[in-house]
């Protein structure tokens, strides 16, 4: 009975001995052969080149950061400042794209209009500031893309969703909304109001 204990502890003794010495023969294995290969790794030093150091990029190398290319079409932003003027070409089709994305991405929320009454905030969604409160008339079109492309507090951003062109198009297009909102006959060229107008001179 007094024997039964002692050849069990033995018993673990010997299997904890067993065990370390495995360990050991691991961690010896676990040499620094395998994080020093014979290779070169980028901008480690190198005997190949004078000075031995990396070389500079060769010219016309474009880095692939976001933006590196062309900051204004990728971030709506230069040097800190916002955009205030488009990118890209201003035409017709331009506004219609981005009419047709605003109506898909953007006017459940805010609104056809702008006016931020969408159907979702209409359902209990917090309501964004109407595009036409004189604090949004006064930003630029790059204020636009650039909440369109990073969010905006509760809004959740759409870089992934929607692509740098069709963002500028939605943007072009808040600010065509806006002008629309906010426009006086002054604004309507001549032929165009003579038309709505009629012989009368008033709107018909
Ligand atoms: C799911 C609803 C929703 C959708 C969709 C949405 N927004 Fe918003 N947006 C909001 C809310 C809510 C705010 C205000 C967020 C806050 O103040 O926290 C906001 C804020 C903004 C602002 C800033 C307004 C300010 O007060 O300065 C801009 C600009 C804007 N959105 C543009 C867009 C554009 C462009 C799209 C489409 C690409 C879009 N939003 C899609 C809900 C939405």
């Amino acid at each position: 009975m007094t024997r039964a204990p002692a050849r069990i502890a033995g018993t673990r003794g010997a299997r904890a001995a067993v065990l370390a010495a495995g360990l050991a023969l691991l961690l010896t294995a676990c040499g620094n052969n395998m994080a020093d290969q014979p290779k070169l790794q980028a901008l480690e030093a190198s005997p190949y080149f004078p000075g031995g150091g990396a070389l500079p990029p060769v010219g016309d190398t474009v880095s692939r950061e976001v933006g590196a290319i062309d900051p204004v079409f990728f971030t709506g932003q230069q040097g800190g400042a916002l955009a205030t003027e488009l990118p890209i070409e201003l035409s017709v089709e331009l506004l219609q794209r981005g009419q047709e994305r605003y109506d898909i991405y953007c006017a459940v929320c805010h609104g056809y209009t702008g006016a931020g009454d969408g159907m979702i905030v209409t359902r209990g969604f917090p309501a964004p500031t109407s595009f036409h409160a004189e604090r949004l008339l006064a930003q630029p079109v790059g204020y636009f893309f650039n909440a369109a492309t990073n969010g905006f507090g509760r809004m959740y951003g759409y870089a992934s969703r929607i692509p740098p062109e069709d963002r500028w198009a939605i943007s072009a297009y808040v600010k065509a909304l806006q002008l629309s909102q906010n426009a006086t006959q002054d604004d309507v060229p001549a032929a165009i109001l003579h038309e709505i107008l009629g012989t009368e001179g008033r709107a018909r």
